[in-house]
């Protein structure tokens, strides 16, 4: 379905609102939810594309799931030994999270499964998850290392000991889902802290997780027992209206009961080093995750290098962090930001492809990206029209950039924003961004 924004030039970001919710913990709560022992009862869930599909695979694997109702879900445990084959494919859909984890949760099932997902996803690398798992006696087969993924039933699972080779929460999550299908403990070092929401969640349905610096650990054969599970906002689909409302002049935001885990908050700390004005308003805890309310005012913004160590913490959000870049008075410089290659597009050279669109030139490396911003707040983009490579967050980031644009930006391809941020249109026009969906449906 082909889909299109049209955003006109310039205006600020004021207000209050919530976005939707947060895309991993979503996908988490179903799957523990479908594993555990009882009822788990979910609010604020993300009824984008993305959690629906992990909803609907499991739904096919027999579990019954009601909702979501109002962003509430409520999921009928089956226990660890629960599932039920499937006669056809499992579809991911557009979700690498969800392929990924269902890779390592299925690897323990004593039947087989086939995942598959959409044209994006049929392209991202699968081996990653499968070689280890393989390792732990799963038997598991590949189109070439990309999905389909074929998931043979398995005789048993023995624990290992594995060094990521590369800073991956879906990576760490699949190894620790078939490690309660494993004999023994497993063991996941990481090179550097990712996303912990699974192991907070397993805490959540009672399982014993491990975690000392970069090293997770947990037992095979424990039980889940069903929980609650407030889902906080995500900071993710936060961090365009975080970068919109610091580029814009005149902009004050609120955005509502967003999660900030330190291990996503890597933006927050880049934007702040940058100058950005943001304030932790009430910072509290909401279903075993710190969340807060983000009071965004626009700032100067100024050039910076991105510690290294602070890539993984922001690994979704450097679409939007590039716009801030070009805004940004200096130079900006990413490096080992290789991940970003391999997301629902190559985010480096689509994002370069639609700055460039936008009459602003980027230098691009293999693992990053240098950006000499323009400062000031006069306009830093022109009128143009860039493409989303069947990728939401390019194709919001770009929006956003028209707030800094001095004529209309379009973009093209923009389906698959409703796969993590349903209603992004509505919400961005309430706060101020000049924006229209044009589309199968016509205008919106
Ligand atoms: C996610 C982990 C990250 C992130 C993705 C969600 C997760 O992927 O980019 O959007 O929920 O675990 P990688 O593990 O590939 O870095």
């Amino acid at each position: 379905m082909s889909r299109s924004f049209r955003v006109g030039p310039g205006g600020r970001l004021v207000g209050r609102l919530r976005v939707p919710g947060d895309k991993s913990i979503s996908h988490r709560a179903v799957m523990l939810g479908a594993i555990a022992e009882g009822t788990t009862r979910v609010s604020g869930f993300l009824t984008g594309a993305d959690a629906i599909s992990t909803m609907n695979v499991f739904r096919a694997l027999g579990v019954e799931i009601e909702g979501p109702d109002d962003g509430r879900v409520v999921v009928h445990g089956v226990g660890s030994r629960g599932l039920r084959a499937t006669a056809g494919p499992l579809d991911c859909g557009n979700a690498g999270t969800a392929m990924r984890l269902l890779m390592g949760l299925l690897a323990g099932q004593r039947f087989e499964s086939t995942l598959v997902g959409d044209e994006s996803l049929s392209r991202r690398p699968m081996r990653r998850v499968a070689e280890p798992l393989q390792r732990m006696g799963a038997r598991i087969e590949t189109n070439g290392g990309c999905p389909p993924v074929r998931i043979l039933p398995s005789d048993g699972l023995h624990a290992i000991r594995y060094e990521l080779p590369m800073a991956s929460a879906q990576l760490k999550s699949a190894l620790l889902l078939a490690g309660l299908y494993a004999e023994g403990e497993t063991v996941v070092v990481e090179p550097a802290p990712t996303r912990d929401h699974t192991e907070r969640m397993l805490r959540g349905f009672g399982v014993d997780v491990r975690s000392d610096d970069r090293v997770v650990s947990l037992r095979g054969g424990q039980a889940l027992h069903a929980a609650s599970v407030d889902v906080p906002a995500d900071l993710s689909s936060a961090a365009f209206f975080l970068v919109g409302a610091s580029i814009a002049p005149g902009s004050d935001l609120v955005l509502e009961h967003v999660g900030i885990n330190p291990t996503r908050t890597g933006c927050l700390e880049i934007l702040r080093r940058m100058g950005a004005d943001i304030e932790i308003v009430s910072p509290r805890q909401a279903g075993g995750e710190p969340v807060a309310d983000l009071r965004v005012r626009s700032a100067p913004l100024r050039g910076i290098e991105v510690p290294p160590e602070l890539v993984p913490l922001a690994i979704d959000e450097f679409p939007a962090l590039f716009v801030a870049a070009c805004c940004a008075e200096g130079r900006t410089v990413v490096r080992g930001a290789e991940e970003l290659r391999v997301k629902e597009s190559d985010r480096i050279a689509a994002m370069a492809e639609g700055l460039a669109a936008l009459g602003f030139a980027t230098q691009t490396t293999d693992d990053g990206i240098v950006i000499d911003g323009r400062g000031g707040d006069d306009a830093v983009f022109r009128a143009g029209r860039g493409l989303a490579h069947h990728d939401h967050r390019i194709a919001m980031s770009l929006a956003i950039a028209a707030l800094r644009s001095s004529g209309i930006v379009e973009v093209d391809d923009t389906a698959n924003v409703a796969t993590s941020f349903p209603g992004f249109v509505g919400l961005a026009r309430g706060a101020g961004l000049d924006i229209e969906e044009h589309g199968a449906g016509g205008r919106r």
